[in-house]
């Protein structure tokens, strides 16, 4: 697929190294040349010697020499690749790209770049829940770096939590993204995204609310603006900043949440990504409810409208050309998802499963469900399955 494409892999120091060795295959046997530089960390646990076996060229030490810097001056080194990527990124190598240090080939390579970057940490869960390198990610993120991981799970020290390096075959997925050409292949095309949770009212302070924040929704949206598309987001209430780019409608109730899609049509394609409160409270108290000494309390609650059931029944001529929704689901995942696709009568279902948390999270590990049947994606960031599912939508709009 990227043939013709390069990444610069340094690898850096930690027992999670040889996953390099994997991501380098996995590059190589799609085609993307792969050159590699050891950090003196990395090279303590993986040899020069495995990295150019699998790479099929020559590594970049710090014993780099200078005939080395004849044939290629570390700048040229930095900037002939398409990616810069660091896997494992140590909580030091963080820390050094924050502050600009450029104390070995590495961090100058890092420093001389003009090329995208992106990390994949891994270190101890300790370290990356300490406020430096917490600060580190937030200054690496702010100025573009892409970030793949940390996973959570059982750790080499013996500790659990995040910290672990994502697997290969994510940071291949972030890889792919990053590298896939720019796009305009939406342009000319008008797509309407629901994203984020619905707020129903219990009375005027109060309400039934869900854990939804909106991330896999606004990354959605930014996708297929990213390619070209006229993106009209309609969003229940998110902390995150709205995505530039996009007709961002704010509401904050499953029947707002309705009017606005309905509104916002016609389109050539329907994302419901939100999280859609299924009941409301019936009869909405008008001034806050007070408590009642020793007395229980009930609510009633009535069915809310269907957005994505409503917009995938709209008669032809009105209905969007690809309607897609998402599914989360905490078991039987696909059984569920494609009950649920056929039942409301969508395109497509992006099912995930919830019980992994994904919920607030950077990362979501989805099934693409169509009348064909399901195709598994691995585990990837949330930016990524987003730009994966807007290259399939341009697929099927075109
Ligand atoms: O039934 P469930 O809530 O699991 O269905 C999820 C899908 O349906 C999502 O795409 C969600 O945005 C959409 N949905 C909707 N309106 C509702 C409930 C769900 O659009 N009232």
């Amino acid at each position: 697929m990227n043939t013709g494409k390069s990444v610069l892999l340094i690898i850096g120091g930690g027992v999670a190294a040889y996953k390099a060795l994997l991501l380098i295959r996995l590059l190589k046997t799609a085609g993307v040349g792969v050159r590699a530089v050891l950090t003196a960390g990395g090279a303590q646990f993986v040899t020069p010697l495995s990295v150019g076996a699998l790479s099929g060229e020559k590594v970049f030490t710090d014993l780099f020499d200078l005939t080395d810097e004849a044939e290629m001056g570390h700048i040229q080194l930095s900037r002939a690749a398409d990616l810069v990527v660091v896997a494992p990124a140590t909580a030091d190598l963080m820390a050094k790209m924050a502050a600009g240090l450029a104390d070995d080939l590495a961090t100058t390579l890092l420093l001389a770049t003009d090329k995208d970057v992106l990390i994949a940490p891994a270190m101890n869960v300790r370290m990356w829940d300490h406020a430096a390198t917490q600060a580190n990610l937030a200054t690496l993120r702010a100025r573009g770096v892409t970030v793949v991981g940390p996973d959570e799970g059982d750790m080499a020290c013996g500790e659990y939590g995040p910290g672990r390096l994502a697997e290969p075959e994510a940071i291949f997925a972030a890889i792919e993204a990053a590298l896939a050409p720019r796009l305009s292949d939406l342009a000319g095309k008008r797509i309407v995204v629901t994203s984020g949770p619905t707020h129903e009212p219990i009375d005027p302070v109060r309400y039934i609310a869900n854990r939804s924040s909106g991330k896999q929704g606004q990354a959605v949206a930014s996708a297929l603006a990213a390619r070209g598309a006229e993106v009209v987001l309609v969003s229940g209430p998110v902390r995150l900043v709205a995505p530039a780019g996009v007709e961002t409608r704010k509401i904050e109730t499953a029947r707002e949440m309705l009017d606005a899609t309905l509104a916002a049509l016609p389109a050539d394609a329907v994302v419901c990504a939100a999280a859609v409160a299924d009941y409301r409270v019936d009869g909405a108290a008008e001034h806050k409810l007070k408590k009642a000494d020793g007395a229980g309390r009930s609510l009633t609650l009535v069915e809310n409208p269907d957005i994505l059931a409503t917009v995938s029944a709209l008669p032809e001529g009105q209905r969007p050309r690809l309607v897609v929704g998402f599914a989360a689901e905490t078991q039987e995942v696909i059984a569920y998802a494609q009950a649920k696709r056929t039942r409301k009568g969508c395109d497509w279902i992006v099912a995930n499963d919830v019980s992994q948390g994904v919920f607030g999270g950077d990362e979501n590990a989805v099934t693409l469900i169509d009348a064909k049947g399901a195709e598994d994606w691995p585990r990837m960031g949330k930016d990524a399955v987003a730009e994966k599912l807007a290259g399939r939508i341009a697929a099927a709009l075109a």
